[in-house]
């Protein structure tokens, strides 16, 4: 296969939880692509790559068989399905945890106290190695959404579920008495696709990404500070790259450039400010290359 007219494929999905924020990733890395209301499959504008809408249980399946190279996909599918993928980068986004809860009046707090009864759940591979691991022995009822109803139908004594804000869980009145993993949405590829000409289309994908969330992770501070505490204030921001320290009119003073961690951020204004900051401005970053 010649790489110079190869397209890459890459399966996201068509609607739901992640659909936007897949799309929103896709176009912040540059590429351009129109999704039209019931197309299945579109074509990057300037990019060799397809991509094909799809439900985002199919993609690790997709990604196996190789019929694509890429896929972007929560990683509670991707433990569900168990499929032979390659994770190849946390994407950041999609943040939530998979959890055993009950319903508050209930007595259960422990997951011992699970034996014998009845655990709701869409993902019974998990909820099935989860329980085992424990030796705690349950029945597991398949359902396929709105778990958290099955309690109040007297269908299930627990559920186990994806929560994010937690707010479906309060909602239902089911308190959580167990996190079993965490997920977020991942990039991931087939083994195969990871050798010659799509491999260099896959890294120049990656160099994209990383770029994307580097920036992301951080902003851009400019501030006038005295002269006298720039020691202190180099220290505090060590920057990915060494802080930009330019003259002021005003005399003892200097403007200062730099990178800030942002969860760090608060933090370090914070001090700045002690150490006699002012007029700091704080910028979003569209891209860094580090
Ligand atoms: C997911 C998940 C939880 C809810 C958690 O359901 O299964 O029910 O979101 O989110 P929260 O903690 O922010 O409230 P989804 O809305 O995808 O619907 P479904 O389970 O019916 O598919
Ligand atoms: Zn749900």
């Amino acid at each position: 296969m010649k790489s110079d007219n190869y397209n890459l494929k890459i399966a996201v999905q068509k609607s739901g939880r992640i659909a936007d924020k897949s799309f929103a990733l896709l176009r912040d890395i540059g590429l351009n692509f129109e999704i039209s209301d019931r197309s299945l499959f579109t074509k990057c504008e300037n990019f060799p790559l397809e991509i094909m809408l799809v439900r985002d249980d199919d993609i690790p399946e997709m990604v196996e068989l190789g019929v694509v190279d890429l896929g972007i996909v929560g990683e509670n599918i991707i433990l569900e399905l168990n499929k032979n993928i390659i994770r190849l980068k946390a994407l950041n986004f999609g943040k939530c945890k998979f959890v055993i809860a009950v319903p508050n009046e209930s007595g259960i707090n422990r997951i011992e106290d699970l034996n014998g009864k009845k655990i709701a759940t869409s993902y019974p591979f998990q909820t099935k190695q989860f329980f085992e691991s424990r030796n705690v022995k349950v029945e597991i009822i398949v359902i396929n959404g709105a778990v958290e109803i099955t309690p109040l139908l007297n269908m299930a004594d627990a559920i186990a579920d994806l929560s994010s804000s937690g707010s479906t869980l309060k909602m239902h009145e089911l308190r959580e008495i167990e996190e079993v993993f965490k997920s977020e949405v991942k990039l991931i590829s087939n083994p195969n696709s990871l050798t010659n000409g799509r491999k260099k289309l896959i890294d120049k994908l990656l160099l994209r990404i990383d770029s994307l969330l580097c920036a992301k992770k951080n902003k851009y501070v400019m501030m006038n500070l005295p002269e006298q505490s720039l020691p202190k204030i180099s220290e505090l921001i060590p920057g990915i790259t060494s802080p930009t320290i330019m003259p002021l009119n005003r005399k003892g003073y200097v403007a200062l450039h730099s990178v800030v961690a942002e969860e760090v951020f608060w933090d370090t204004i914070e001090k700045l400010k002690e150490l006699g900051a002012t007029g700091i401005l704080v910028s979003p970053i569209e891209k860094m290359v580090v």
